[in-house]
């Protein structure tokens, strides 16, 4: 009984060596998305709350990350607002009330119901998408 207690605190030390041993940062990609090449934006807490915030409203439906479909591309949308520092706050709005003319004739629909703050985030989101060559 006592052995097997002792062979059982043994393993505990080893894992906590072999768990602890920096092997976090050395570029095994389990984290990581393949989907891009922008490093590592999907361990940031804006790119995780701002994506469930659009995968829970219709956004996807007319836009997509990369594509151009009803809307703008959330890349090339990251691209035109990058360094504008009240990007924030103008494409919330926008998101809110809706609107055409900036990429063209078509109009998105408003989203009333949406809280400023849930638009806010997604913008954070957005801005994130940024390819990494437009820097
Ligand atoms: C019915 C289709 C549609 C839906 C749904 C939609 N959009 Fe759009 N979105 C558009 C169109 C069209 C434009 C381009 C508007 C323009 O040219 O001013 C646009 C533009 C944008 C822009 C850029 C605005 C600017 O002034 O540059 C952002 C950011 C955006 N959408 C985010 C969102 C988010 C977030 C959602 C979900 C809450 C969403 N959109 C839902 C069609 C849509």
């Amino acid at each position: 009984m006592k052995k097997y207690l002792a062979v059982l605190a043994l393993a505990g030390v080893f894992a906590a060596c072999g768990g602890g041993s920096g092997s976090t940062k050395s570029g095994d990609s389990t984290a990581a998305s393949s989907s891009s090449s922008a490093g590592d934006i999907t361990a940031n807490p804006d790119y995780i709350k701002g994506l469930a915030l659009v995968q829970n409203n219709d956004c996807l439906t007319c836009h997509t990350i990369s594509d151009p479909k009803v809307g703008p591309p959330y890349e090339k949308v990251a691209a035109k607002y990058a360094g504008v520092d009240t990007a924030v706050d103008y494409l919330a709005k926008k998101i809110l009330s809706g609107g055409e003319g900036v990429w063209g004739a078509t109009k998105m629909t408003p989203h009333p119901a949406l809280p400023l703050d849930s638009a806010k985030q997604i913008v954070k989101y957005i801005l994130l998408l940024k390819p990494a060559a437009t820097k």
